[in-house]
């Protein structure tokens, strides 16, 4: 079922903003399970599509992990003209996270600081979800990620991102080692060298047991953007030594701008949308020239315009991602992001989207 007239997004904003942050999130993902969903918009143009670890993206932007926590509504926000949608974090078993409220909106500065913590169903109910959006026929194009994680009180972090790969091996397009989630206590001490490379190994071995051998999922893995040039250069090796598939720049940061007001940027969290932009537009310039465009880059942080999804690209970005944006500009803004992008392309002279990848760096 789709609404039967198209509701401009600006219309209903102030309703939502109106809620808890939390609440008007939970409300959303409960109409578009209830089938409550803008008519279809999405954008075909050849030259959007991606070709990438052996699969095609129908056009490059997608939705960021964290927005659909349990797979429940994959479909409804493909139909919203995303290329492809990152599930999770899932963990293994459902956790509360931490205490409400956990979502803080900036509107003046289109920032969020979230500190949720992973709250989840847990595999199983994911499962049960991922599998009947797969079985259902005919099914909107794009593809799915799925983002793992692991459980709070979990002492061997490998162990919970072993049991997700098995779990969930045949349902993933892809799959993102989430490492970086400001949320859990001691996750993004997984960036560190020694414990990235034995947890990737780990989760490989896991990838050849329980995957497709003749199409096994790549592996991504998900960086914060709080890396010192040091910390850049020394992951940057790790993921090429590791050979991961692909990484995903970044998540939200724990840095506070000064122009940010005092009571919510004393909120802990990590803080995302515009006031992330520039710096991990730059993490994705910076990993790009590291580790000279050999691993595809997914690009996030505070893209609510074609044109800042464009600038990740050229920095070296194959593929973009977006939430905060959602909050404030709505759906309709995938489609304008699709639309600009063909224009950029245009006015460039490029012919497909893949051309314009690390072209600011080439
Ligand atoms: C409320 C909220 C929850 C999020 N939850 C997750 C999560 O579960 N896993 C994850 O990898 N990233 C999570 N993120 C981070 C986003 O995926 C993204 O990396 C970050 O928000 C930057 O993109 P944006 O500026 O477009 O929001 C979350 C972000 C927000 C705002």
């Amino acid at each position: 079922m789709t609404l039967p007239f198209d509701v401009p997004y600006q219309w209903v904003k102030p309703f939502f903003h109106a809620l808890d942050a939390e609440t008007a999130h939970r409300l959303t993902i409960l109409a578009l399970k209830k089938g409550l969903a803008p008519p279809s918009k999405t954008v075909h143009d050849p030259r959007l599509k991606v070709s990438l670890w052996d699969r095609q993206f129908p056009n490059p932007v997608g939705l960021a992990a964290g927005f659909d926590k349990n797979a429940d509504i994959p479909g409804p926000m493909l139909n919203m003209g995303f290329g492809f949608v990152e599930l999770g974090t899932v963990t293994p078993k459902p956790q509360e996270g931490n205490p409400r409220p956990r979502i803080f909106r900036c509107a003046p500065h289109e920032a969020v600081i979230n500190r949720m913590g992973f709250p989840n169903q847990g595999v199983d109910v994911f499962k049960s979800n991922i599998a009947k959006f797969l079985s259902e026929k005919p099914r909107p194009q794009g593809l799915i990620g799925i983002n793992i994680g692991m459980n709070k009180n979990q002492k061997d972090p490998a162990k919970d991102y072993c049991r997700l790969i098995r779990h969930l091996g045949s349902y993933a397009d892809y799959f993102t080692v989430n490492v970086s989630s400001p949320n859990t206590p001691g996750l993004r001490d997984l960036q560190k060298r020694e414990h990235l490379l034995e947890l990737i190994k780990k989760v490989k071995e896991q990838r050849t047991k329980s995957c497709d051998k003749k199409f096994p999922p790549p592996i991504l893995v998900k960086l914060a953007p709080d890396l010192d040039e040091a910390q850049q250069e020394e992951l940057a090796q790790t993921a090429i030594d590791a050979e991961i598939d692909g990484l995903i720049l970044t998540n939200t940061t724990l840095a506070r701008p000064d122009d940010l007001p005092e009571k919510f940027k004393s909120q802990t969290g990590g803080l995302s949308g515009a006031p992330l932009r520039d710096k991990s537009t730059e993490i994705i310039r910076s990993f790009y020239k590291l580790t000279k465009g050999a691993i595809p880059i997914i690009g996030v942080g505070g893209i609510s315009s074609g044109q800042e999804a464009y600038a990740k690209i050229k920095a070296g970005a194959s593929l973009v991602q977006l939430y905060s944006a959602l909050v404030y500009h709505g759906p309709e803004l995938i489609t304008q992001i699709n639309k600009d992008l063909i224009a950029l392309l245009e006015r460039d002279g490029l012919e497909s989207i893949t051309e314009a990848v690390g072209a600011e760096t080439n």
